[in-house]
């Protein structure tokens, strides 16, 4: 299909809780259209997941996709595709796990994020069946992330340490180098 501009920070697309599908929709042709685009967009932006609303479209559907060797996130384990419809999230475990999180509607910046490290996702699939999964450490994150994206939610809203918000290029020469000197 199409590759579509990505909508940023301060687009109220963003900013407001998208709507559900029902299954009829979920498996109609505007979706397939839909999903391809998102599809489209995330490889184009080498992105690991992307949102609906993201592409300008206020409905309730995420696709994560983590490759084996993404630039952006190189320690994150590889995850099969999978759209995601009608999400709910229940936390299995309250402890707290931190990473450096990135969003394609935040460009050029990277923020210290704390979530939830165990939570399950209830959803509708593609085929409009109804699903169950567990997920936790890094993929838990990347979940969350994306997520709130259908509730209007952005991950800078979640940095509750804001002198851990950085650009991409100081991320690199300090935080990384920190990191590594830490080794
Ligand atoms: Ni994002």
């Amino acid at each position: 299909m199409a590759i579509k501009e990505v909508t940023r920070m301060g687009n109220p697309v963003l900013r407001k809780e998208a709507e559900d599908l029902t299954k009829e929709e979920i498996l109609s042709e505007d979706t397939r259209d839909l999903l391809q685009d998102m599809l489209d967009t995330m490889k184009a932006e080498s992105g690991i997941g992307i949102a609906a609303p993201q592409i300008g479209v206020s409905k309730k559907v995420a696709l994560i996709s983590v490759p084996s060797d993404s630039e952006r996130y190189p320690e994150a384990e590889e995850s099969p595709m999978l759209f995601i419809f009608n999400p709910k999230i229940t936390v299995l475990d309250d402890e707290v796990q931190g990473f450096w999180e990135g969003c394609l509607s935040v460009p050029g910046l990277r923020g210290f994020v704390e979530r939830p490290r165990k939570v399950q996702i209830d959803f509708l699939d593609m085929n409009a069946q109804e699903q169950s999964i567990v997920v936790e450490g890094f993929l838990a994150t990347v979940f969350q992330h994306e997520l709130d994206h259908l509730f209007g939610k952005l991950y800078v809203d979640r940095i509750t340490d804001m002198s851990k918000l950085t650009y991409n290029e100081e991320y690199s020469k300090f935080v990384l180098q920190q990191v590594n000197t830490e080794e």
